[in-house]
């Protein structure tokens, strides 16, 4: 079975079920600076799980396009993707443990068809904060899996938190035995010698996670995900994702090109290809900062991979074009957005390599000082390390002119130092992933409804045609980004921040509307993106001074946000302005 097979029978089967298919949401999330990308299919759904009312209902499923980048030098094995999908369904306070089990049971044995005896499931064993999942085990022994491949694990294996806070719960694991003979007697579910191959996680979020420890949401709901590029690659018996059409046809044409044989850099040049299209179909743009620097990253080492292979990179075009032509039926947006991805990725590709001549003629200049010390024969880590983290020089490339140039270099150096490097950005990516989740707090609600406050302010004081172009939220300040020809003066200050408070002493209400997507725009609400939301949306309004598509969570009344102060106003970009602000509150 083809992966877009796989996928259309997934929603199919959950529509029949009675869930709403909704869009996948894009892989930048809106309106959230502070998270990279989007990495599971409930991180949309956040303030529904939370709950908000969803303007499709209880039950939902979609295709959730993830980029991971905790792992991008994992990739190049045999089962580490950056960009994968997920699919999922969820229950907002419908049902719970039962009929999503049976429901996955049905999906994976039924529809898929996949042998009974090929499944093994795990459920968590409880500890002191929360208990043992003895419910979900019942239902599986009820559907048909035995007790003897039932297993019981920690919060370890079998609890799901996106970050540290936020809504949370034990989850029951489907495993898929490859029939590879076991590596012990021990050999479980838990163990990673390849025999078991976890397919699908139900988190049964009843949980809420914040500083103070674990409380019970209001309502119980289900979330779920299932790799898309695992299933296929399980369904078609192959032992990498590499192996399925998703990747096929671009392998085959760098074996095609290549002059030197290397598994591990085809593999790379085809993962991170793919992963930089999708990003830069959903609107990524490389620099040197958080996700564009991911993505000029993933470029960057396909661009060394593309050296390791001895292939032109000037092929880049070709396999773009192939990479369309083969992925273009699931992701559409790949052709429409064509020309944009080459040019990006072209573009990216002739500043590397500039880069790389940058590097080598930094490396001439390390060797002649070696020469002139009259030293050992072996450059430092510490160089090797600066022309990488400096130059984007790749340790490969210096390695291998080291040597042509009849020198050895300390590799144990350059990994220990690179070592504490990716530790740093694996903290740093962590800390921003928990940022984004886990501040659905009263501070940054109040910010968010002070957010729509400012930009109706705006178009007050500067004019109807001044648009929202990005906002960020912590617990402690905001930041709005707009259009603007011109610094604002201290008198526009004054007025935008005078309205503002104005309306918060008005104590305007804020209500909440769901409506057809098309009635919300000729009724005059305000939004950034309209093609990304789906048919039925939900509109807020803060008396009659505000009205915008967006997915909430709001103060019921504007007189809960304090005082609002303009703490800054510079320059974001060409053209476009940004504001921080502060709400000052007892
Ligand atoms: N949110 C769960 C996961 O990502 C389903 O595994």
């Amino acid at each position: 079975m083809k992966a877009i097979e796989i996928r259309n029978k997934y929603l199919n089967y959950f529509k029949n079920h009675g869930h709403a298919v909704i869009p996948s949401a894009p892989l930048i999330p809106e309106n959230d600076p502070s998270v990279l990308f989007t990495t599971a299919g409930m991180q949309p759904l956040v303030p529904y799980l939370l709950g908000e009312k969803h303007p499709e209902g209880t039950r939902l499923t979609d295709y959730q396009k993830c980029v991971r980048t905790n792992d991008i030098e994992e990739v190049g094995d045999n089962r580490h993707l950056t960009y994968f999908e997920m699919l999922g369904n969820w229950s907002l306070g419908d049902y719970f443990k039962e009929e999503s089990i049976q429901m996955s049971y049905e999906f994976l044995t039924k529809e898929l068809e996949i042998p009974a005896e090929k499944l093994s499931v795990t459920c968590f064993a409880g500890d002191e904060d929360c208990e043992r999942d003895s419910i979900s085990a019942e239902v599986w022994k009820k559907v048909g899996i035995p007790e003897e491949r039932i297993y019981f694990y920690g919060k370890d294996d079998n609890w799901w938190i996106a970050g540290e806070e936020g809504p949370c719960g034990p989850d029951t694991e489907m495993f898929y035995d490859t029939g590879k003979p076991a590596c012990s007697e021990d050999c479980q579910p838990s163990c990673d010698c390849g025999k078991y191959v976890e397919i699908w996680n139900n988190v049964f979020m009843e949980y809420f996670k914040d500083k103070n420890g674990y409380s019970k949401l209001e309502k119980k709901n289900v979330d779920t995900g299932l790799g898309l590029e695992r299933m296929t690659m399980l369904l078609q018996g192959k032992e990498t994702p590499y192996d399925t059409e998703i990747f096929l046809p671009i392998m085959q044409k760098l074996q095609q090109l290549q002059k030197i044989d290397d598994i591990e850099s085809r593999r790379i040049i085809a993962e991170h290809l793919r992963s930089s299209m999708m990003i830069i179909a959903d609107g990524g743009r490389p620099s040197n900062l958080d996700r564009g620097y991911v993505l000029r990253r993933l470029i960057r080492r396909m661009i060394r991979h593309f050296n390791k292979l001895q292939i032109n990179a000037e092929e880049l075009s070709t396999l773009i074009e192939i990479n369309v032509e083969n992925l273009k039926e699931m992701y559409p947006d790949l052709e429409t957005k064509k020309e944009t991805i080459k040019e990006v990725i072209l573009e990216e590709k002739d500043k590397f390599i500039k880069t790389l001549t940058n590097g080598e003629r930094e490396f001439e200049k390390e060797i002649k000082k070696i020469q002139q010390e009259g030293g050992n024969k072996k450059i430092a880590g510490e160089i090797v390390f600066r022309l990488y983290d400096t130059y984007g020089f790749p340790p490969e490339v210096t390695q291998e002119l080291a040597k042509e140039n009849g020198y050895e270099v300390d590799l144990k150096e350059f990994d220990e130092l690179f070592k504490k490097h990716q530790e740093k950005s694996r903290m740093g990516s962590e800390q921003k992933f928990k940022g984004g989740l886990a501040e659905t707090t009263e501070e940054t609600i109040a910010y968010h409804t002070a957010t729509h406050l400012l930009n109706s302010a705006l178009k007050q004081v500067i004019g109807k045609d001044a648009h929202q172009r990005g906002s960020n939220i912590t617990a402690d300040r905001m930041r709005f980004d707009f259009n603007c020809d011109h610094k604002l003066t201290d008198e526009e200050k004054k007025a935008v921040e005078d309205l503002v408070n104005q309306w918060i002493q008005d104590g305007l209400e804020v209500t909440k509307q769901e409506m057809k997507k098309e009635e919300a725009i000729s009724s005059g609400a305000e939004c950034m993106f309209i093609e990304k939301y789906p048919d039925i949306v939900t509109v807020y309004s803060i008396g009659n001074i505000s009205k915008e598509l967006c997915g909430g969570p709001h103060v019921k009344n504007t007189k809960e946000l304090g005082t609002f102060k303009i703490k800054k106003e510079e320059s974001s970009s060409s053209g476009i302005r940004r504001i921080k602000a502060v709400l000052i509150r007892d």
